[in-house]
């Protein structure tokens, strides 16, 4: 349609913490992508309404997550970067949207299912209504590329579908987007079950290392890390504490698998351990510096917000315009 660049979108739930894995899946990749793509970053502020959020504590950790997209290197004159509550738009497209949407169809989203089974007392419109706002996110943007973790496909796939549906009715309004999913994102595996994916909700704090933890911390869970049998260095599918560990270190370090573990020849895991919590406090410094910078200066925070929440709505009210339009809303002088 308007688009001179290609776009890239993303948005992220201020729930839980971002962790190494989230850093690795996906951070990495946005910034590689960052000049590439008009990249568009928000935080899913109204997404995670869905599940009940005490307010100050919510209020603090959007904020802080918003801080932590610019300390990763999210650049906010490059990127537009900010809080999904602050663009109407996307309530707007997300209602007439979902009247494009069937009940079966957010019926049989597992997300929903499954959060549906672990809220029993809250299973709210708005955790059905989830995919329908997410799709609003991507088709507002016209988005070409959307990273997301390989929970979020199915959604992804509604998304297309409820846009071929628009297309097919009204004409080419929609870019249908494509799922980006990292290869290696799934890869980091939490430090206390390595059969599970390192979770941003985890709840054991041992499971999981934020990007913005201090150093002594970081070290003494890579200490704690349960890692298999043994004590070799070696990659092995059938060891999955050491190799994620061994993952987590190459990612950190730039060094290969093979290179990881010909650099630990002869040690033993309480040794490399010690490794892998520096190799992680060493990479994530600069975030974290940044980071406590940023936080300190809520005012400039909270202006950069405001700029990124103006150029998103020059984009996404040009849609809605469009799609109110094609659905023969009155138009408004
Ligand atoms: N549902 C996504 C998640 O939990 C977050 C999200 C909301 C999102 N809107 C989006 C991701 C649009 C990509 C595009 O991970």
């Amino acid at each position: 349609m308007f688009k001179e660049q290609k776009v890239l979108l993303s948005g992220i739930q201020p729930t839980g913490i971002m962790t190494i894995g989230n850093y690795i899946g996906a951070v990495q990749n946005w910034l590689k992508l960052q000049d590439d793509y008009l990249s568009v970053y928000f935080i899913a502020d109204l997404h995670a309404l869905t599940i009940k959020q005490d307010p100050t504590e919510f209020r603090q950790r959007a904020l802080s997550f918003y801080a932590q997209y610019i300390a990763f290197g999210l650049d906010p004159e490059k990127s537009i970067l900010y809080f999904q509550s602050h663009v109407p738009e996307h309530t707007k497209l997300s209602w007439a949207l979902n009247c494009f949407t069937y009940v079966g169809e957010a019926q049989r989203m597992t997300q929903f299912k499954d959060k549906s089974a672990k809220h029993q007392d809250n299973i709210n419109m708005g955790l059905m209504d989830y995919p329908v706002l997410m799709a609003a996110d991507i088709l507002l943007y016209q988005s070409d590329l959307v990273p997301v973790g390989i929970d979020q496909k199915q959604h992804l796939e509604l998304t297309r579908d409820i846009a071929m549906r628009f297309n097919n009715r009204f004409g080419d309004v929609f870019t249908i987007p494509d799922g980006y999913i990292p290869k290696n994102g799934a890869k980091i595996k939490s430090l206390q079950n390595p059969l599970m994916k390192m979770s941003k909700s985890d709840p054991d704090p041992n499971a999981t290392v934020s990007v913005i933890e201090d150093a002594d911390s970081i070290m003494r869970k890579f200490k704690r890390a349960v890692t298999d049998s043994g004590n070799e260095i070696i990659f092995d599918e059938n060891k999955p504490g050491i190799s994620n560990l061994i993952s987590i270190y190459s990612e950190m370090t730039g060094k290969t698998i093979k290179e990881t573990e010909n650099e630990f020849v002869g040690k033993g895991y309480g040794d490399f351990k010690k490794a892998v919590g520096e190799a992680v406090v060493e990479k994530l410094r600069p975030v974290r510096e940044e980071y406590e910078r940023l936080i300190k200066d809520k005012a400039y925070l909270l202006e950069t917000a405001k700029k990124g929440a103006e150029k998103a709505r020059y984009i996404a009210s040009r849609t809605v315009k469009k799609v109110y339009k094609k659905l023969g809303l009155v138009e408004q002088e």
